[in-house]
């Protein structure tokens, strides 16, 4: 029976030089998303890519593409991301005034809808939309830069929308990004969350595919634990 845990290796840390090599040896790990993180200079403090990568990506990556638009006003952008290639789109609560408008207009697309909390805002922001959802990711850095320190207040973040979640009716998944790394995953794994981002833990080391297969191991590890 499957655990439901997918891994989604960030290609922000990945050398954007060799992302072809790179992708290849994530997905040799086990990789099952291609995680793609959009940073507008506005929204966050950091600029990284756009569309014409997704597409690149989509060329190699035999997994699907989750996009995860950390920018101002992302309704304008999100059919490029989707005709780009995009399975997953995920936009931040904190960006658009009609979330539910948003989430809509993604499946609209064919593409499959979530929504991101910042570390600061509260699960409780959920309530009104969590059946309409496909997915929720819970920030545990302050979006923007990849290797940043995990912020520890996360894992209840986790247990608090795996309620709210629960009390809607909905199984939807939680991703957490950020900070993701072999001394806490087995901890996410227990607090609810199946999907995983991870930048640095995958990437910044000397083998992505043996790196990739630790931390999945170690989630499905800390899953059957839970069973
Ligand atoms: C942070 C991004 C993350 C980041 C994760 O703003 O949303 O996806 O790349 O990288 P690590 O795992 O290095 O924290
Ligand atoms: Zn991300």
């Amino acid at each position: 029976m499957s655990s439901g845990i997918r891994m989604a290796p960030s290609i922000l840390s990945a050398d954007f030089a060799a992302l072809g090599r790179d992708i290849a040896a994530a997905e040799r790990g086990g990789a099952d998303l291609i995680h793609v993180d959009v940073m507008d200079g506005h929204f966050v403090p950091n600029i990284t890519m756009g569309p014409p990568i997704v597409q690149a990506v989509k060329r190699v990556a035999t997994r699907p593409i989750d996009v995860h638009l950390m920018i101002s006003d992302p309704d304008r952008y999100i059919e490029a991301f989707v005709n780009a290639g995009a399975h997953m789109v995920s936009v931040h609560l904190e960006t658009v005034p009609h979330l539910h408008r948003t989430l809509t207009y993604i499946r609209s697309l064919g593409a499959l809808a979530g929504v991101v909390l910042n570390p600061s805002t509260p699960a409780a922001a959920l309530e009104a939309i969590a059946s309409d959802l496909d997915f929720v990711v819970v920030m545990s850095v302050n979006p923007g830069f990849g290797g940043q320190k995990f912020i520890p207040q996360s894992l209840d973040k986790i247990r608090r929308v795996r309620a709210l979640l629960g009390a809607a009716g909905s199984s939807a998944p939680i991703e957490i990004d950020g900070g993701v790394d072999a001394s806490n995953i087995e901890s996410l794994a227990a607090a609810g969350a199946t999907i995983f981002v991870a930048g640095n833990a995958i990437f910044g080391t000397s083998d992505a595919e043996a790196a990739t297969r630790d931390l999945r191991a170690r989630a499905e590890q800390a899953t059957r634990a839970e069973a």
